[in-house]
């Protein structure tokens, strides 16, 4: 068994959400089976954005909107989320966003082979904050590597975390990587223009500080 950075939540999933998914799952969800070609997958050449763990869609749902140059893949396994994200894209008539309801590390291994992406998001992943959880932390040279083999020459990577010691992980991580540069080796302030996501408001309410990393494929 691999080890996850996941636990699925079956959490609480709503009656508009469950027909949100009954209906539009087979409108916005892609079925993994090989190769995914995403220039196919959305009907036209543009840029590909990925976000990760999108929760329950917020940023995902701001980012697609504000950019409909851009299209917009989002991967999460929380199905509630992803309820609640299609709520969302069918509210504001959106058709440049995409979702997988699978591993990330799975679909950036054996899904998405070639360099295809312009931008991967990956706000306040779990920080899995004991010790003896810090393997399945997402953030580790490996996936950085497979990372690094899917984003384009000069495209963006931006994380944010609220939970310091991940935080700095994060940063030693990418700073040994010779695939990423940010130039100056430190955090980035944060971008007005990043939706205040749910984890985000919570590790806000807790007191905690919020740190984004924005780096570039080399
Ligand atoms: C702490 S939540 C953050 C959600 C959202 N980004 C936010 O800021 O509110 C982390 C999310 O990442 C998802 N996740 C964690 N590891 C994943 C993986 N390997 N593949 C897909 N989703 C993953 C979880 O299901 C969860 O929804």
């Amino acid at each position: 068994m691999p080890i996850r950075s996941f636990v699925r939540r079956s959490g609480r999933i709503t009656v508009s959400q469950r027909k949100a998914i009954d209906k539009l799952w087979p409108v916005y969800g892609v079925k993994i089976a090989g190769e995914l070609n995403l220039d196919i997958l959305f009907g036209r050449k543009a840029e590909k954005h990925l976000e990760i763990g999108f929760g329950n869609g917020n940023s995902l749902i701001d980012m697609a909107m504000s950019n409909p140059e851009h299209d917009y893949l989002g991967i999460d396994v929380y199905t509630s989320g992803i309820g609640h994200l299609l709520i969302k894209i069918e509210e504001n008539q959106l058709t440049n966003i995409r979702i997988i309801n699978t591993d990330a590390v799975e679909v950036l291994t054996n899904n998405l082979t070639s360099a295809c992406l312009d931008a991967v998001y990956l706000f306040f992943p779990d920080p899995w904050p004991k010790k003896r959880h810090h393997k399945r932390r997402l953030i580790q040279p490996d996936f950085i590597n497979l990372l690094a083999k899917r984003i384009k020459p000069n495209g963006n990577f931006h994380l944010a975390t609220d939970w310091e010691n991940y935080a700095q992980h994060m940063l030693s991580v990418l700073e040994s990587s010779l695939e990423f540069t940010n130039h100056t080796n430190t955090f980035f302030p944060r971008p007005p223009e990043r939706t205040l996501t749910k984890f985000e408001q919570r590790g806000l309410r807790l007191g905690h500080k919020v740190w984004d990393l924005l780096y570039r494929r080399c």
